[in-house]
């Protein structure tokens, strides 16, 4: 089955107002010159998502972009929960996306594979695409646990939100040894955890697990994407450092 690429940044804890606005008017001169061929995203702290959104909102939607959201509360009703930001918060800010399970939120911020199973549930019950992240340690993949993490943090949303929560949604393979490195995962390490990925989507729901798109993150740059975008099984990125330039995303975006 054919299944458009997606591209989607994450700025992590970086940028202002003022990079929103230069980011937005570099990416979309650039998009209007030449259609990048795959859908888009830019996942902000949630302080930016409504200014990101609004200026590609009505008459400024750029086709095939969606703005989105780093991370999510795993509560759905309003309520006592000092901090939090709501699934529905976000979508009400213009949220299409929203990255959940990053590895910097499991080992800096104590999520645990429940905790991430919950906000899947969160974020599809209110209309946000999920970007669920999975990946591994050094230390596990030396220890030839690779496969094992990945499906242990897979199942765990499967079986507690349901593939139906991802579709429309994203995985993302993100192993922490190539996140913010510089070194990208070599073909001969993705290619594996990606098919995998696929087969427990697939065994899960054939149709829907089909039609989920598998990206790859860490140190993805304009210079090893191709390479890494025609792998089999690897339907897009998800982009650190390098989304934070708009001139180098978009070059991602469109390296074939
Ligand atoms: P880098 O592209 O900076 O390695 O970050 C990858 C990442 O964590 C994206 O979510």
């Amino acid at each position: 089955m054919s299944r458009t690429p997606l591209v989607v940044g994450n700025w992590k804890m970086n940028g202002s107002l003022g990079a929103v606005a230069s980011w937005a008017a570099s990416f979309r001169a650039l998009c209007e010159e030449a259609a990048p061929g795959c859908e888009t995203g830019l996942c902000v702290p949630s302080v930016y998502v409504q200014p990101l959104a609004a200026l590609f909102s009505g008459e400024r939607a750029l086709p095939g972009f969606g703005p989105g959201a780093e991370t999510v509360s795993d509560r759905e009703e309003p309520g006592a929960f000092t901090g939090e930001v709501s699934a529905a918060m976000l979508r009400d800010a213009g949220a299409c996306w929203c990255i959940v399970g990053h590895s910097e939120r499991r080992t800096l911020f104590g999520e645990t594979d429940e905790v991430v199973a919950r906000k899947v549930a969160a974020a599809h019950a209110a209309g946000l695409r999920p970007i669920l992240c999975v990946g591994e340690t050094l230390e596990e993949r030396e220890a030839g646990k690779t496969r094992r993490t990945v499906l242990r943090q897979l199942d765990a949303v499967l079986g507690a939100a349901g593939i139906s929560a991802l579709a429309g949604g994203a995985v993302a393979y993100e192993p922490l040894w190539a996140i913010g490195t510089g070194k990208a995962a070599g073909a001969e390490d993705i290619k594996p955890v990606h098919a995998v990925i696929r087969s427990a989507l697939t065994q899960a729901d054939r149709t829907i697990g089909e039609g989920i798109r598998i990206l790859y993150g860490g140190s993805v740059k304009p210079a090893n994407a191709a390479g890494i975008l025609s792998l089999p099984n690897v339907d897009g990125a998800l982009v650190g450092g390098a989304s934070l330039d708009a001139g180098n995303f978009y070059r991602i975006c469109t390296a074939r």
